[in-house]
C-alpha cells in the first residue's frame, strides 16, 4: 500500500507522517513536495520517499501519483481556485485509479459553500472518488503560529471574531484521526467533524492563556478596519488579511455540529483540551525581544 501525503511539511502533514511511522503497518509513504531540496532536511526517512509536487504544476501530478493508492490531500491556505488548482489533480487521480482520498476539509462546511473546502469535497464525490473528509474546527496551533506574535510581543490576541465561539482541535488528533483512516478500514465515504473543545470565544481563550502563562493576555477584539489595518502595517497581503477577517467573523458553524463526540469516538480517548494543550506548550509563547534587540552590547 502506497500513501502520498500533500502538505507533508505543514502543521498536519508533519504530525501525520510521524503517527504513519508510528502505526508502522507496513505502508509505504511518500512526500509530495514543492522544493525536495528543501524538505530533506525537514522530513524524516529516504530520499526515494520525496516527490516534486506542485498544486499549481499539472505536469508534476502525474509522476507524482506513480503507483500511489491513496492520498492525504489538503489545501494549502494561499491557493484558492479549485477549478485550475485542485480538480484537475482529482481528475489525474481518477485515472491514477487512486483508491482513497482523505481530504482535510474545514467544520461546518455545508453551510459555507463559497469555501475552497466545500467546492473541493463535492469535486471529490462528482469524481467518484472513494473519499474520507475530515472536518477540524480550529487548531489549537492557530494560536502560537498567526496569533502567536501579537500573544508574544504584545500579550493579547489580535482577532475580529466579536464574541463568536469555535470549537478548538490540536492538529496533532486530526492528523491521527488521519492516519487512522488511511491505516484502518470503516472509513470509506465518511465525514467526521473534530472537534476538542466545547465552544468557546475569545474572551475565555485568553483567560485560559492567562492562567496557563501566569500572565495577563486580553483579548483585543478589533474592528475590522482596524484588524487590516494592522494586519498590513505588518506586512501581511490584503488578500490574507480578508481571508481571515472572513473566517473569524462570518464563518457560520449549525448548532448540531458544535457539540460532536466523533473524535473521541474514532481516538477512543478524550482529545486533549484547552487548558492541558496551553500548560504542554507554555513556552511557545514567551515573550521574545523584537527582531534587533538581543544581541547583546560592546
Ligand atoms: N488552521 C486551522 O485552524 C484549520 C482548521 C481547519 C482546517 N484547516 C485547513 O487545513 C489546511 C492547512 O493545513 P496545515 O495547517 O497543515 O497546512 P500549513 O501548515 O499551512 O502548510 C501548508 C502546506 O502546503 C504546502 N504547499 C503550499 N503551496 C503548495 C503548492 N503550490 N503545491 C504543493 N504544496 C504546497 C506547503 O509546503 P511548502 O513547504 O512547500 O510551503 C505546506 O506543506 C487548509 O486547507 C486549512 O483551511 C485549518
Amino acid at each position: 500500500m502506497n500513501i502520498l501525503i500533500t502538505g507533508a511539511t505543514g502543521t498536519v502533514g508533519k504530525h501525520l507522517i510521524s503517527h504513519l511511522e508510528q502505526r508502522g503497518t507496513g505502508q509505504r509513504v511518500f512526500y509530495a513536495v514543492r522544493k525536495p531540496a528543501l524538505a530533506r532536511d525537514q522530513l524524516p526517512g529516504r530520499t526515494w520517499q520525496i516527490r516534486q509536487f506542485d498544486f499549481e504544476d499539472e505536469l508534476s501530478y502525474r509522476p507524482a501519483l506513480q503507483q500511489i493508492n491513496k492520498i492525504f490531500l489538503l489545501r494549502p491556505p494561499k491557493l484558492t481556485d479549485v477549478k485550475r488548482q485542485i480538480v484537475p489533480l482529482l481528475e489525474e487521480a481518477k485515472r491514477s485509479q487512486i483508491e482513497h482520498i482523505v481530504f482535510l476539509s474545514i467544520q461546518g462546511v455545508n453551510a459555507n459553500t463559497w469555501t475552497p473546502h466545500f467546492k473541493i469535497e463535492q469535486a471529490i464525490k462528482e469524481a467518484g472518488l472513494p473519499y474520507t473528509f475530515l472536518r477540524p474546527g480550529f487548531f489549537f496551533q492557530n494560536l502560537h503560529q498567526e496569533m502567536g506574535a501579537d500573544i508574544r510581543q504584545r500579550d493579547e490576541i489580535f482577532v475580529p471574531a466579536q464574541a463568536r465561539v469555535f470549537n478548538f482541535v490540536d492538529a496533532a488528533e486530526v492528523a491521527e484521526v488521519a492516519a487512522l483512516a488511511l491505516t484502518t478500514e470503516g472509513h470509506l465515504n465518511q465525514s467526521y467533524t473534530l472537534t476538542g473543545t466545547s465552544p468557546i470565544d475569545y474572551y475565555r481563550v485568553a483567560a485560559a492563556l492567562s492562567d496557563a502563562l501566569d500572565r495577563g493576555i486580553r483579548y483585543a477584539n478589533p474592528s475590522i478596519p482596524y484588524f487590516l489595518f494592522r494586519k498590513l502595517a505588518q506586512g501581511k497581503p490584503l488578500p490574507f488579511a480578508l481571508v481571515q477577517t472572513v473566517l473569524y467573523r462570518y464563518t457560520r458553524i449549525p448548532e448540531q455540529e458544535r457539540f460532536k463526540h466523533t473524535l473521541q469516538r474514532l481516538l477512543q480517548r478524550p482529545p486533549t483540551g484547552l487548558q492541558a494543550y496551553l500548560e504542554q506548550n507554555r513556552e511557545l509563547f514567551e515573550p521574545k525581544p523584537p527582531l534587533g534587540q538581543n544581541k547583546g552590547t560592546d
